[in-house]
């Protein structure tokens, strides 16, 4: 017998690596899915192997997210959908390399998808919280959000952004009852990164393991859930030494070093 239904979650980029897990594991925690990707038929082998696994109602949407009127439709059934109770924005692309040799047309549809849809799809999901006065959303960044990253300057850009946006929003949300979490994955064996391929195996976290880790720290209701991150308090220092820059950061005087 299945689980109770926890509401609907909707998880994009669900047609492989961490979104197709993060689709099995939510669907055996008890929540229909509604599954976003572009390749219908991934899309649909998981749903029929997890309806058949579990019994839920499973749904799935194609969509290309660095399309408007493919993004609208998502943006639509995030914001009208009441039984929508969960969102993992989780769709995201690579585009690397050196900038002065990069091809623009690849970063720009990464900036689409990684950050322009991740910010409509995510205030679409947060007007719908809102009105019900519960939710939860789920960003997923990367550890590249936090390190300088020459060859990939704005793919982490993009997870920096993702990153910023997550906090910024929590003090908006959290005190109407919704929650929030960054996720940041470090190397994780998905298509994504060749699944792992010429990386060294101590540094590559097999996918089952990151959406485990990242589903325990959504129960611990954690805001930056960094699974490979061993020592707990690392993070919580950054954001502390972070803080303490706040009474030097605004005022109607400059520094004495910038005097004219
Ligand atoms: N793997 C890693 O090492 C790693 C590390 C840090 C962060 N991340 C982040 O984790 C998230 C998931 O990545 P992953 O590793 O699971 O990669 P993945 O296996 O390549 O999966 C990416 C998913 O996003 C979907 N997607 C890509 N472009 C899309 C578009 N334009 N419109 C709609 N859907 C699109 C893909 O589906 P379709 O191709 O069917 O559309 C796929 O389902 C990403 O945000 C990524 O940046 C990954």
């Amino acid at each position: 017998m299945s689980n109770p239904s926890l509401g609907t979650a909707l998880i994009t980029g669900a047609s492989s690596g961490i979104g197709e897990v993060y689709a099995d594991r939510l669907a055996k925690r008890g929540y229909d899915l509604i599954l976003v990707a572009r390749n219908v038929d991934r899309l649909s082998a998981l749903a029929t192997r997890l309806t058949t696994e579990t019994g839920r109602k499973i749904e799935t949407i194609s969509a290309e997210l660095g399309n408007a009127a493919d993004r609208n439709k998502v943006e639509a059934r995030l914001r009208d959908d009441a039984a929508i109770t969960l969102f993992v924005n989780n769709a995201g692309i690579y585009a690397g390399g050196p900038l002065a040799e990069a091809n623009l047309d690849d970063i720009e549809t990464m900036l689409d998808v990684n950050v322009t849809a991740l910010t409509r799809l995510a205030s679409a999901a947060s007007a719908n919280f809102v009105k019900q006065g519960r939710g939860t959303l789920v960003n997923v960044a990367s550890v590249l959000a936090l390190l300088d990253t020459p060859q990939t300057a704005s793919y982490g850009a993009t997870k920096a952004y993702v990153l910023s946006f997550t906090h910024s929003l929590d003090l908006e949300l959290s005190p109407l009852g919704i929650q929030v979490q960054a996720v940041l994955p470090g190397y994780t064996r998905t298509p994504m990164i060749g699944n792992g391929a010429g990386i060294p195996p101590e540094l590559v976290m097999e996918v089952d393991d990151l959406v485990d880790a990242a589903l325990a720290g959504l129960d611990r209701k954690e805001l930056v859930t960094i699974p490979s991150q061993h020592n707990e308090g690392d993070y919580a220092r950054l954001i502390e030494a972070r803080t303490s820059l706040l009474t030097g950061l605004v005022g109607n005087r400059p520094a004495p070093r910038y005097a004219a």
